[in-house]
């Protein structure tokens, strides 16, 4: 008999496995083990199969809930997680009828997150994120993207991706982080773009590099933020200084910024309400991944998604994101995140999955450790509370994690406060 460190036994056992990033019809099969063991080694996916087979070879400690599923710990590829004070009055505003981009021209939105962001301490902003990030591992979010961009000032964006790393370095998740210095133009700069532009790619990088802070750089392309050759500086001096490439594009209009990413070579290009078709061979010739994001839509009541049942039908890998932030979405979770595109963008529940695990973890680099069970990466993965998995999707709103499993440590979800995150 081979000895386990542990074998999880589920009703389901849902692998997600395969080469990755999936398309369309790779992503239709999700893998389901019915009575299946997961065996796990240091940390690492050692044998899969039913709990039949398994039980011939393998023994070992077992964690075995009656009437439950397992899947893959879920990837969340975008999210901005460090930030003080709060958005509540806009979220009002935006109730009697004021845009996000209305607010955001009239000085408030990033600039207002910025200025409490700047005031507060590390100490405070670690606390912060810690509590959130407890909060999204709760809801089964086992590997996470953290993007600096509430500092805008070379100081200021290094702090925050100090303590993200601090963060990262304390809890049990992998947090891949991004530097988003460009996400706005700072009151400071407002005059002059150019030499905000000229901080970011002469200074701010190259110390975020040295420091060995992030793995991607990111821009916001947009009108009122970027345009599409101030982004191309950003990315084409991240490109330079060998970094990843994301960007924020077609969120609110079409300025190019998809198709710019494609031909750089980005992971991913993300939101994309105002993608059109004729972006969509950039993307495939860059193997760029298109990242939906349908709680931003929902919690800006905007009228338009992202059109990701397009994107899989034109045989793109698509992946899904919270974009957790102060203020054009609060959403942590990742099973959310899950039912609101198969309710708003009509993902079927298997490309749900595979866009919020193997193909979230390609759009972040980690496709190779994390994002499907599969023998070899590492142990990542949720038991949840019902034998059949498209409940954590179906049962919207609610939270189907009954554990968490990260490199084969059974974790404690127990939060130390009952809303994580920025308060
Ligand atoms: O992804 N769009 C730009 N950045 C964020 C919003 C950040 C904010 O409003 O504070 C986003 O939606
Ligand atoms: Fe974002």
């Amino acid at each position: 008999m081979k000895q386990a460190e542990l074998i999880v036994l589920a009703e389901q056992v849902v692998t997600c496995g395969g080469e990755g990033p999936k398309k369309k019809e790779q992503a239709a099969d999700v893998g389901v083990i019915k009575d299946g063991a997961v065996v796990i080694c240091d940390g690492v996916v050692t044998a899969l199969g039913t709990r039949k087979d398994i039980f011939k070879v393998w023994g070992g400690d077992r964690l075995e809930l009656p009437g439950t599923s397992v899947i893959p710990g879920l990837v969340d590829p975008h999210c901005h997680p460090l930030w003080a004070g709060d958005r509540k009055h806009e979220f009002e505003l935006r109730a009697k009828g004021a845009s996000y981009e209305e607010i955001h021209a009239a000085g408030g939105g990033i600039a207002h997150t910025v200025e409490q962001t700047r005031k507060a301490s590390s100490r405070s902003l670690e606390s912060a994120m810690e509590k959130l990030v407890e909060l999204m591992i709760a809801h089964g979010t086992t590997t996470l993207e953290a993007k600096s961009g509430y500092g805008l000032s070379v100081k200021e964006e290094l702090r925050q991706l100090q303590v993200i790393k601090k963060v990262a370095d304390k809890l049990p998740i992998d947090i891949v982080a991004t530097c988003l210095g460009a996400h706005s133009i700072p009151p400071e700069f407002a005059d002059d773009r150019d030499g905000f532009l000229t901080m970011i790619t002469d200074e701010l990088l190259p110390a975020v590099k040295k420091k060995k802070l992030a793995r991607f750089v990111d821009v916001f392309c947009e009108r009122g933020a970027f345009d599409c050759e101030e982004s191309r500086r950003v990315l084409e001096k991240g490109k330079e200084l060998g970094f990843g490439l994301k960007i924020h594009s077609e969120e609110f209009s079409n300025l190019g910024g998809s198709r710019m990413a494609g031909e750089l070579g980005a992971a991913s290009c993300d939101h994309l309400q105002h993608i059109s078709t004729e972006d969509f061979p950039a993307l495939k010739k860059g193997g760029t991944i298109p990242t939906v994001i349908p709680g931003t839509s929902f919690f800006l009541d905007m009228d338009v998604y992202a059109p990701a049942r397009l994107l899989w039908d034109s045989d793109l890998p698509v992946a899904l994101g919270t974009d957790f932030n102060a203020g054009s979405c609060l959403l942590p979770s990742m099973q959310m995140a899950m039912s609101l595109a198969v309710l708003k963008m009509k993902m079927t529940p298997e490309e749900a999955l595979t866009a919020a695990t193997l193909n979230a973890a390609h759009a972040i680099g980690m496709g190779d450790k994390v994002g499907s069970l599969d023998i070899g990466k590492q142990a990542d993965l949720l038991v949840l509370n019902t034998p059949d998995w498209k409940d954590a999707i179906y049962r919207f709103g609610c939270n189907a994690v009954r554990a968490v499993v990260k490199e084969g440590v059974v974790l404690n979800t127990v939060l130390r406060s009952p809303i994580g995150g920025p308060l």
